[in-house]
């Protein structure tokens, strides 16, 4: 048999597996500032059967279409070895517009997607209450293999360019 015959088959097993891991959000942390900007925001977290549920809601006070994304990822393996996965600075409208486009962030999007129904493009509206609901990371959206560790993001929402909302998530990978 071909190697590369023998390497699709592999593929095509791996694609359908069971994942042998969970993602266990063990802290979130969300701050906003911008009171004239910020309606209400109110986040909870809950863990049920090894998996880490975010709940939340966000309503602001009037349309908004300015707004630069500042986000880092990073990865420490068993034996605390930091790897950057990935630090951007990008457009929210564009980003938003164009998520399909990004492999790695569209298996956030494409989770987020399933419970805010395409509310999230812009101008993000006034009045308009953005809820999420036990939104929680799939793991069967990661490939089926990933290093044991924890990760850790950083986000920072600048609105018309004030630093407005942060976020910040610190889990880990359970076997
Ligand atoms: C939601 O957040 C607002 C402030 O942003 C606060 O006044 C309100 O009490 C919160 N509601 C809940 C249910 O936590
Ligand atoms: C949670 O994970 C631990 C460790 O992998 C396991 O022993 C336990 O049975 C799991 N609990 C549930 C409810 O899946
Ligand atoms: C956002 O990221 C850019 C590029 O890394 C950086 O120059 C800028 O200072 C950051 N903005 C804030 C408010 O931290
Ligand atoms: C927005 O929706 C959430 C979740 O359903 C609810 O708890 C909250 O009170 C709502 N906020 C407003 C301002 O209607």
């Amino acid at each position: 048999m071909s190697v590369y015959l023998w390497l699709l088959l592999i593929s095509i097993g791996v694609v359908s597996e069971e994942r042998n891991f969970k993602f266990i959000i063990d802290r979130l942390t969300v701050m906003h500032w911008e009171p004239e900007i910020i309606e209400e925001l109110n986040y909870s977290m809950i863990q049920l059967n090894n998996r880490s549920y975010v709940s939340g809601n966000l309503q602001l006070k009037r349309d908004i279409d300015k707004i630069v994304v500042n986000t880092t990822l990073d990865f420490w393996n068993m034996d605390n070895k930091k790897t950057r996965l990935y630090k951007l600075q990008t457009d929210a409208c564009i980003f938003l517009a164009n998520i399909h486009k990004n492999r790695l962030l569209n298996i956030f999007a494409k989770s987020f997607d399933k419970h805010t129904a395409g509310q999230l493009k812009c101008p993000l509206k006034g009045k308009f209450n953005y809820t999420l609901n036990n939104w929680y990371l799939d793991e069967m959206d990661f490939p089926a293999y990933l290093p044991a560790g924890t990760f850790q993001t950083n986000t920072e929402i600048l609105v018309e360019k004030k630093k407005t909302i942060y976020v910040m998530v610190r889990g880990r990978l359970l076997f």
